[in-house]
């Protein structure tokens, strides 16, 4: 089974069946006309059901990397191959079918009702008309989205974080092993951001795909990535690495820098309370208590906010320990002192 931690993260999550890998290898792409690449012999190896966040500046080539993949964008060299196969040898308009595709400016159709778009690529298929108006409904419902209030609005009557959520659901439609998704939760405020996210990790939980997200947002990386590639000029790979091992070594400055002020406090969102090693109850009664499955960080919150030394941690309404400072820096691998067990 599949699991979503309390701190948001996918944890051991095995790759679903039907999921395939990617590879790229030393793929290029010279745009006609420009002396330098916008990419630059870009080797990659995606396993199957992972979720590859791709993070870096304006520019640097992500979309481009992105976009030889479904061959939207032709390589100048280089091989890319999915499950194994070469997509160089593929019809590119088969071969886009068979990937889900979340572009970067949400691109519905704007003459066509919410349905339709999602519809788009069933109908290329050849779905019947009764199995893509289930798959449209069930899909609306997965995005959270009333197919009775939006099935038939057109794309202008949603507000932009709605017009995401069918970007998500066309690319869902056919069910692809493959999604390729360049900056889909872009266009919303933060509030809307962090809900979509949240929908989208419960969903990958569910579905298994195996996932190529770009964003220039380094939390969001944190947040969905099984691993994270921090991307700078021509696409190079500056790291390749999960979350939690970027944060707690940065290959380089760039590295560094992308990751800004906070580092601690970012790892600490990625570790579960249980993680630490806790000590005795506090033994007082109805003091505030941080849920073991919470993360760390919801710990610290704790500790703060009540000014306390130490809180109790409670596992299904049952205090089973209490963490203070000193367990919590212990366990990021910091050189606090471990803590005494009372009693
Ligand atoms: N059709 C094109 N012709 C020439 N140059 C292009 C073309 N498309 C993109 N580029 C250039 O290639 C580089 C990489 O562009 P790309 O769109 O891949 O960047 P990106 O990392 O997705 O940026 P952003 O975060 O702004 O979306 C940029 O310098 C861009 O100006
Ligand atoms: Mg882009």
């Amino acid at each position: 089974m599949t699991e979503i931690t309390e701190t948001g993260s996918l944890s051991a999550r095995p790759a679903s069946e039907g999921a395939v890998g990617i590879e790229l290898d030393e793929v290029s792409k010279v745009y006609p006309g420009q002396p330098v690449p916008a990419v630059e012999r870009f080797s990659m190896t995606i396993e199957p059901g992972e979720l590859v966040m791709l993070v870096g500046p304006s520019g640097c080539g992500k979309t481009t990397t992105m976009k030889m993949i479904n061959r939207i964008i032709e390589p100048s060299s280089g091989a890319i191959r999915i499950d194994g196969r070469d997509v160089l040898s593929l019809n590119p308009n088969e071969l886009r079918r068979h990937i889900g595709y979340v572009i970067q400016q949400i691109g519905l159709f704007p003459h066509l009702t919410i349905a339709e778009n999602i519809a788009t690529v069933p109908r290329l298929l050849g779905w019947s008309k009764q199995r893509t108006a289930e798959r449209v409904e069930e899909l609306l419902t997965t995005v959270q989205l009333d197919p009775g209030v939006f099935a038939k609005r057109y794309p202008r009557q949603l507000s932009g974080g709605q017009q995401q959520r069918v970007g998500v659901a066309r690319a869902l439609a056919a069910d692809p092993p493959v999604m390729l998704m360049d900056e889909p939760f872009g266009a919303t405020d933060p509030i809307t951001r962090e809900k979509l996210q949240a929908e989208f990790l419960r969903l990958q939980a569910e579905i298994g795909k195996t996932i190529i997200f770009v964003t220039h947002d380094f939390e969001e990386a944190i947040r969905l990535g099984d691993r994270i590639a921090v991307l700078s000029e021509r696409s190079r790979i500056e790291q390749f690495d999960t979350p939690a091992n970027i944060l707690a070594a940065p290959a380089n400055d760039y590295v560094s820098s992308f990751i800004g002020q906070g580092a601690a406090l970012k790892r600490l969102a990625l570790i579960p309370v249980v993680d630490a090693k806790l000590g005795q109850p506090t033994g007082i009664d109805g003091s505030a208590s941080v849920d073991a499955a919470a993360s760390l960080r919801d710990a610290i919150d704790l500790l703060v906010l009540t000014g306390a030394e130490r809180v109790d941690v409670s596992d299904a309404g049952r205090v089973v320990g209490s963490i203070n400072h000193a367990a919590i820096s212990a366990a990021l691998g910091g050189v606090a002192p471990r803590i005494r067990e009372r009693g």
